[in-house]
């Protein structure tokens, strides 16, 4: 078992003495930049010239510079570009910029478990991952509560490390909801793993599949578009709040009778089959090649599916229905 720690169990002492540069103020850049204010951080962010993001960092009150000068006074860099951003990022301004024996911080292991990085030796790198979007790590923080984190040392030049990338976790809320010790390739492999069979390729095509199948079979889009997709989100929350076998125990008779007579059948041996040769790809780096050619080629079919799933039935009768609801994401 992993041992999970909380606030109880941390010196958040360590990052108050450091300067941070957060690098990006885009889902995780912003929260994590107001939650690092909020927790008495000295920071500054960096933004490119001319950047969108400008104002908003600004009119939060926060110092924002121009990424070089913003590494130029740190003492920990956090890399909250987008990952297909880092590498370029790190070799044109961070390395040459940051001072002998700083530290870098990442939310994702990607670029360093790929060695699409390979830091300086005189740094500390380490890994402060949310189980969260953006959007949670902030609003959890100001409730008071926070997202849970993923922790991992890749170098410790320090040694304080470890330490450093605790208070850092800390700063952000994740030790009020736990903070598990991992490390980068465990992150890495989990996090592209579960995206790939669970929250995005695996819900989307199950979904997508079941609203097909009733399509096909004569009911109304409208209805299979409720049955299939619209319900996804009262079964998420529920087994966020009360875990499968508690999400089992509230749903009706009929539900959980199909529930273990049909469900395996859907998600049988071909599909647990399928999702162990999706992780050996993950693991032998086949798909990190898949997708440094993709970005090199400039995303052909990152931008050809989108086009095919913008044309798909069940997002022109979703679009239609969900203009009726509440249920367009927050924006603010
Ligand atoms: N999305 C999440 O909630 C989430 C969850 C867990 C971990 N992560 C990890 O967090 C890290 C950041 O991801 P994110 O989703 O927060 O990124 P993001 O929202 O896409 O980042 C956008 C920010 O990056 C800046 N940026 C983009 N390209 C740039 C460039 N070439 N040079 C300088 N600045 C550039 C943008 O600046 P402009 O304003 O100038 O465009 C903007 O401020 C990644 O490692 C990701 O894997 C993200």
């Amino acid at each position: 078992m992993a041992k999970v720690l909380y606030d109880t169990d941390i010196n958040p002492a360590l990052i108050r003495t450091r300067c941070v540069a957060v690098l990006g103020y885009g889902a995780q850049g912003r929260a994590q930049a107001l939650n690092l204010r909020d927790s008495g951080v000295k920071l500054c962010v960096g933004l490119r010239a001319g950047s969108a993001s400008r104002a908003a960092a600004g009119a939060a009150g926060l110092s924002v510079a121009e990424p070089a000068a913003a590494v130029a006074v740190a003492d920990v860099v956090v890399m909250l570009v987008p990952d297909e951003v880092q590498a370029e990022i790190y070799t044109g301004i961070v390395a040459p910029g940051l001072r002998q024996n700083g530290a870098l911080v990442f939310a994702h292991g990607f670029n360093i478990h790929f060695k699409r990085i390979v830091p300086r030796a005189d740094l500390d790198v380490m890994l402060v991952a949310p189980n969260g979007i953006g959007e949670q790590v902030r609003a959890q923080y100001i409730d008071h509560h926070g997202v849970p984190a993923l922790v991992a040392v890749h170098q410790d030049a320090s040694g304080q490390a470890r330490e450093l990338a605790i208070s850092y976790a800390w700063a952000q809320g994740h030790g009020r909801a736990g903070i598990i010790e991992s490390t980068f390739r465990e992150e890495t492999e989990t996090d592209l793993f579960a995206e790939q069979a669970v929250l995005s390729g695996g819900l989307t095509h199950l979904i997508q599949a079941a609203f097909d199948t009733l399509v096909q079979a004569g009911y109304g889009p409208e209805v299979a578009y409720f049955a299939c997709l619209h319900e996804v989100k009262l079964m998420a929350d529920m087994i966020y709040q009360r875990g499968i076998a508690g999400m089992r125990e509230s749903i009706s008779t009929t539900a959980e009778f199909g529930d273990y007579t049909r469900g395996a059948r859907v998600i049988g041996t071909p599909t647990r089959a399928a999702m162990r040769q999706v992780l050996k790809e993950i693991r032998n780096g086949q798909f990190a090649a898949e997708l440094e050619r993709e970005l090199g080629a400039g995303l052909p079919t990152i931008k050809a599916g989108r086009a095919r799933a913008r044309a798909q039935l069940i997002e022109t009768v979703g679009q239609r229905l969900r203009e009726r609801m509440h249920t367009r994401g927050r924006t603010d």
